[in-house]
């Protein structure tokens, strides 16, 4: 992946998903590699939309490990259906948390964080792992990052699980 210079100029949030797949686009499919790939976007989403955290979890020897992150030090294994990034995993669909202290069984790697979203990668039913972001507000996330970062997702499975 080649450095990337984001230029997002849109105020509105739809606006600004538009132009950061835009931009990230063609440095996505270039890459070849697992690591560096989730490495990169974590960091490309923590620089434009300034998240509390940002990273991935990877399916291994059953459970969720650790994997590219920005943001702080987080909790290295996750088990299937736990906290908010299991749940994602053994349903196989986004979740959308608008507040972590009201979902059972969440998982505080970190105090800061108020809200949360986890997007699972996966091959039709096979998880590979999941995007985990975290806000330091209330109800950061809606459909509208749901929609664009399941595009996103969709545009990092397709090029290093496909
Ligand atoms: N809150 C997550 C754990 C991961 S950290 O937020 C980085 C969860 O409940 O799955």
């Amino acid at each position: 992946m080649s450095e990337v210079n984001f230029n997002i100029t849109a105020n509105d949030k739809a606006g600004r998903y538009e132009q950061f797949l835009e931009q990230i686009k063609p440095c996505i499919e270039g890459e070849t590699y697992e690591v560096s790939l989730l490495a990169n976007v974590s960091a490309a989403l923590k620089e434009v939309f300034g998240f509390l955290w940002v990273g991935f979890y990877l399916v291994k020897d059953k459970q969720l490990i650790l994997g590219p992150f920005q943001g702080s030090m987080a909790c290295s294994i996750i088990k299937y259906g736990k906290g908010v990034c299991g749940t994602a995993w053994k349903k196989n669909t986004t979740q959308v948390v608008p507040n972590v202290d009201l979902f059972p069984g969440h998982i505080a790697c970190s105090s800061l964080s108020r809200s949360e979203i986890v997007v699972p990668l996966a091959v039709q039913d096979e998880v590979k792992g999941v995007l985990d972001i975290d806000s330091d507000q209330l109800a950061t996330f809606d459909v509208t990052d749901k929609l664009y970062l399941e595009r996103l997702v969709s545009l990092i499975v397709n090029t290093i699980y496909v």
